[in-house]
């Protein structure tokens, strides 16, 4: 048998899409293994979530080191210890430096709840919800050095009706993270994905 796509995921909050890859591998509809949980907050709900799942997880406290660097070369050396193919960012509230991204470049993936390149940063639904646009959404991209800079994989728009609120409009960003993040790490475990400069297609099988 094929050995499964191995994935490690970033997540520093809830871990609402974390629980989503860990629901998805557990059932089959994603074929892929999380080998692990990387998180920079050891309190965090999604802590717990990869405790109850049987998943391993790497929690560091980046206040423990002088600089990025150091953390990220320990992370690092847990990434390859698992061989890991994918690094998925799921909620990581932190930037990378080249340690990770040179070291991941082309298997490192981030979602970003808007149509980027509109809204990067924090709160980009409460961005996107005070700007008053009609339509925003969600991208799934490759990670590089900057803030949610990377070439675009996957997007999806999400409508804002006159009867949203801000909270039926994250309900509604969160559910379309869920369908289309296992669905772009899929393409990623099949071997889909094509990389040229800013332009990545998606090859059909
Ligand atoms: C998600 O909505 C994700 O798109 C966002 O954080 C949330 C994490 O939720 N990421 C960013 O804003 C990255 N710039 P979760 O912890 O419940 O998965």
């Amino acid at each position: 048998m094929a050995s499964l796509f191995r994935i490690a995921i970033f997540a520093s909050g809830q871990g609402s899409n974390f629980q989503t890859f860990v629901d998805a591998t557990q059932s089959g509809r994603l074929e892929a293994e999380i080998v692990l949980l990387v998180s920079d907050k050891a309190k965090a709900p999604v802590v717990e979530r990869a405790q109850r799942a049987g998943i391993d997880s790497y929690v560091f406290d980046p206040k423990a080191y002088a600089k990025r660097e150091d953390y990220e070369l320990e992370i690092a050396a847990e990434l390859e210890r698992r061989q890991v193919d994918l690094v998925v960012l799921a909620g990581y509230m932190r930037l990378l430096t080249s340690v990770l991204v040179d070291r991941y470049t082309g298997r490192m993936i981030n979602i970003h709840p808007s149509l980027l390149p509109a809204f990067p940063g924090k709160d980009a639904i409460e961005q996107a919800w005070e700007y008053g646009v009609k339509t925003t959404g969600i991208t799934v991209h490759l990670v590089d050095g900057g803030m949610d800079t990377g070439a675009v994989i996957a997007q999806k728009a999400v409508e804002i009706r006159n009867e949203d609120s801000l909270e039926s409009l994250e309900e509604k960003i969160h559910a379309a993270e869920k369908e289309l993040y296992p669905q772009v790490v899929s393409w990623f475990a099949k071997g889909m994905i094509r990389v040229e400069g800013r332009k990545v297609s998606v090859l059909q099988k």
